[in-house]
C-alpha cells in the first residue's frame, strides 16, 4: 500500500502541520510503509495526487483547508481513502460555535457563550459590549470560531480589554465566540476508532505560567502534563464519557482529541473537539496513546487502519 502524508497546507497552523507530517512520515518509513509526502501548497499537488497512485492519504494538516472538510471532500471525489473524520464531522468540529450549539442540544456540557458577527460588531460594538457584560460574567474567553492552536484567543478579566480582544479575534475569522471562562483543571482526552471507540487516558495540562496559549502549546518546558489526570475516579470517568459523547455528536471517525475544563465543582465542560490533533511524538494524543501502551508508530498505523475500514 502506498501512503501519502499530506502536510503543510495554507492555514495559520502550517508550521505545526509540517511537524506533525514529519513525525508521521518518519514513523511510517520506520515501519517499512511505502510513503510519500505531499503539500497542497505545492503547484503540482493535484497532479501528484493522480500520478502517484496513492492507496490512502494520511491527512496531517491542521486548521482550515485541512481539518475543516475541504480536503476531505477532495479525497471523497477522487475515491482516495483518508484518515480521520469525514467531510461533515470535520467541518462541524472546526466551527466552535456550531459544535457548541450541538453540544447544548445533545446534553454535552459546554461553557455558556455569545456569538458576535463581524457585521454586528462593525455597526454596534458598544451595544454588544453592554449586552455581553450583562449576560456573561467576567472573565471570558474570546476566540475566533474557526481556528486552532489558540490563535486569536484572549482570556479577558477586565471589561476595558474586551473590545481589543474581539478585534483581535476578528483578524482570524468573521465570527467570534465569547465564552464564559471556567476556572478549573484543563484536560484533554484522545479518542480512537470508528464505531467501537477507545477513550485514552486523560491528560491534565498545567501551564507553568498563565494560560495554555500558542506559546505554551509549542514551547518545550512551558507546560507540565500529568497522565493520568489527577481527578476523582467518578469525575475522571464522567469526563471520558462526555468526551466520547462529544465525538459521537459531531460524527467523528478515526481519531480526535477533545479539550475540556473540569470546574472547581468537578463538572467536566467540553470546549471543543480537534479532528486532526497535533501528532509530533511529544504531542498530546501520542502521549495519551503511549500511556495506553500504544507507541507512536503503532498509533499511526492504527489511524491508517481506521481510514480503510
Ligand atoms: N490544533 C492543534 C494542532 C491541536 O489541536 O493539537
Ligand atoms: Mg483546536
Amino acid at each position: 500500500k502506498r501512503v501519502a502524508v499530506i502536510r503543510g497546507g495554507r492555514s495559520k497552523e502550517r508550521d505545526i502541520s509540517l511537524k506533525t507530517g514529519k513525525a508521521v512520515y518518519e514513523a511510517l518509513e520506520t515501519e517499512g510503509v511505502d510513503v510519500i509526502a505531499l503539500d497542497p501548497e505545492e503547484e503540482n499537488f493535484y497532479q501528484q495526487l493522480t500520478t502517484e497512485e496513492i492507496d490512502v492519504a494520511f491527512i496531517a494538516l491542521h486548521g482550515r483547508y485541512g481539518e475543516d472538510g475541504t480536503i476531505q471532500g477532495l479525497f471523497e471525489m477522487m475515491d482516495i481513502p483518508y484518515t480521520g473524520s469525514g467531510v461533515l464531522a470535520s467541518s462541524l468540529a472546526m466551527d466552535k460555535i456550531i459544535s457548541k450549539k450541538l453540544f447544548q442540544q445533545e446534553g454535552v456540557l459546554t461553557p455558556e457563550f455569545k456569538v458576535i458577527s463581524r457585521n454586528n460588531w462593525d455597526q454596534q460594538a458598544e451595544k454588544l459590549l453592554t449586552e455581553l457584560k450583562i449576560e456573561l460574567d467576567l472573565p471570558v474567553v474570546v476566540k475566533p470560531a474557526l481556528e486552532g492552536s489558540s490563535l486569536g484567543l484572549s482570556i479577558i478579566k477586565k471589561r476595558e480589554n474586551l473590545a481589543t480582544a474581539v478585534d483581535t479575534a476578528f483578524e482570524y475569522d468573521n465570527e467570534v465566540l465569547v465564552e464564559k471562562y471556567i476556572a478549573g483543571k484543563e484536560i484533554t482526552i484522545g479518542i480512537l476508532g470508528n464505531q467501537d471507540l477507545s477513550v485514552l487516558p486523560i491528560i491534565e495540562i498545567k501551564p507553568k505560567t498563565g494560560a495554555y496559549d500558542f506559546e505554551a502549546k509549542y514551547t518545550k518546558g512551558m507546560t507540565e502534563f500529568v497522565i493520568p489526570a489527577q481527578l476523582e475516579e467518578e469525575i475522571y470517568n464522567q469526563a471520558q464519557k462526555i468526551a466520547n459523547k462529544a465525538y459521537r455528536v459531531l460524527k467523528c471517525s478515526g481519531m480526535a482529541r477533545a479539550d475540556l475544563i473540569v470546574s472547581k465543582e468537578g463538572k467536566p465542560y467540553v470546549l471543543e473537539v480537534n479532528t486532526i490533533p497535533g501528532m509530533t511524538e511529544t504531542s498530546l494524543l501520542p502521549q495519551a496513546a503511549q500511556a495506553a501502551g500504544i507507541d507512536f508508530p503503532e498509533l499511526v498505523l492504527e489511524i491508517l487502519e481506521y481510514a480503510v475500514k
